[in-house]
Parts: C-alpha cells; structure tokens; sequence
C-alpha cells in the first residue's frame, strides 16, 4: 500500500517501508523530544525537587520529575521501534533547545519556568495529537494530560509566590529573563521543516500561527491573570 501526503500510517513496519521523506520527518520530532525531555528534566524538574519548599511542594516536583523522565522513556522507545540508532537520540548527536540554557537557582525560577516552557510544549503536543503517525499520535495523548497538569502546577506555585511581599517582582524578574528566551522555541517563521510537517500530516499549523497561539495564551496569564507584563512578544519574527 502506498502513503500519499494526508494518509494515516499506522503502524512502525508501515512507516520504515514507506516514503523517505515521511520517516526522516518523524524521526526528527522522535529525537528532538527524546533528547529534550530528559535534558530539561535533568537541568530543570530534578534540581528542583531540591529547591521546593516544603514536602507537599518536593512531592509533586518529583512527580513532575517522573513524568518528564517518562517522556522521555516513551519518545526513546519509539526511536528504538522506529531504528533509530540509540546514540541520536543523545546529547552527542542533537544539541539541547537553548531554553534550556539557563542557571536555575531558585524555587520562584522553576515555577514560573513551568508556565513559560511547558505551555509551548501543550501547544506543541495538541498538534501531535491528530498526527497521521498513529503511534506518534498516541503517544501524544498521553503525554499531554501530564504537560496540562505540568502548567497547573506552575500557575498554582506561582498564585502562591504572588501572596508574599516580593512574590510579583521576583516573578516578574523571572518572566523578563525567561520569556525572550521563547521566542526560538517555536523555529524560523518559513520553515521548510515545519513545511513538511504538515505536507504529511505530522503537524497542522506553523510555526508563526503557534508563536502567535503562545504569545495570546501567556498574556492572558502573565498580563491578565497576574497583572504583571510582558517584556515583548515572542510571535514578533
Ligand atoms: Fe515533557
Ligand atoms: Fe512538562
């Protein structure tokens, strides 16, 4: 059977024995996650767990911890059905997202870093979700119960912070650190990866149109909610 740009494919077997282009473009979200997932979640999610200030806080910084660990585990293992060689989906072969270059020093740092960083990944995974790579997709849907509760956790930790006295400066700080760090998280408006993600029905939107869904998610948030600000658009190329 062949695979015509659209068409759903539903298993590994099906992928390997089809279109070159369709596969590399798979292969590149398999490894840019499984190499992502688990540098974030050992520069950011475990660090943090020492930083929490209090059991209740240490216990759901470990659960965060686990599940990107888990993401981790789970896009490695496609990688592997997918044979993909275990050394390109390390460190070694793909350089870690620049968000990810940042000295996390403090409790106020991780949390806020939650909202900012794991709603564009909740952005990212809703397009996977109707991927037509059906074990891409899959994994997809259950990754993403664990980013939303990921976010919820950053709100929730950040409305505490924003109780006490310097709470909304020391968030603020953050968010003027953090934010312009988002704008390469999305690629190059143009993209010709992002092209061909969705010629085969990997993705379905741009890269300019989830910036865009990005920068009006985290003004509600950061401006709306907080009442704080924005140091500038990250959907501004
Ligand atoms: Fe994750
Ligand atoms: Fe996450």
């Amino acid at each position: 059977m062949s695979i015509a740009p659209g068409s759903e494919v539903h298993t590994c077997e099906e992928l390997l024995a089809g279109p070159e282009e369709f596969r590399i473009a798979v292969e590149k979200i398999v490894i840019s996650h499984a190499v992502n997932e688990y540098y974030g979640a050992q520069v950011f999610d475990e660090p943090a767990v020492a930083l929490a200030p209090s059991p209740y806080a240490k216990w759901l910084a470990c659960r965060v911890a686990m599940e990107e660990y888990g993401h981790h585990v789970r896009f490695s293992d496609l990688g592997e059905e997918l044979q993909i060689a275990p050394e390109r989906m390390t460190t070694q072969h793909k350089q870690p997202l620049s968000i990810f270059a940042f000295d996390l020093n403090s409790w106020t740092e991780f949390c806020v870093i939650k909202i900012l960083a794991d709603m564009a990944e909740v952005i990212q995974v809703e397009d996977l979700i109707r991927c037509t790579f059906v074990p891409l997709r899959k994994l997809a849907r259950m990754t993403m119960p664990e980013e939303k509760f990921h976010v919820q956790f950053g709100l929730d930790f950040t409305e505490e912070i924003l109780q006490t006295e310097s709470g909304p400066q020391d968030v603020q700080n953050v968010v003027n650190r953090y934010y312009p760090m988002m704008r390469k998280f999305f690629g190059r408006p143009n993209s010709e990866n992002n092209r061909i993600y969705r010629k085969w029905g990997i993705k379905q939107r741009t890269n300019e149109a989830m910036a865009e869904d990005y920068a009006n998610r985290i003004e509600e948030v950061i401006v709306n909610r907080f009442g704080l600000s924005l140091p500038e658009s990250v959907a501004t190329p």
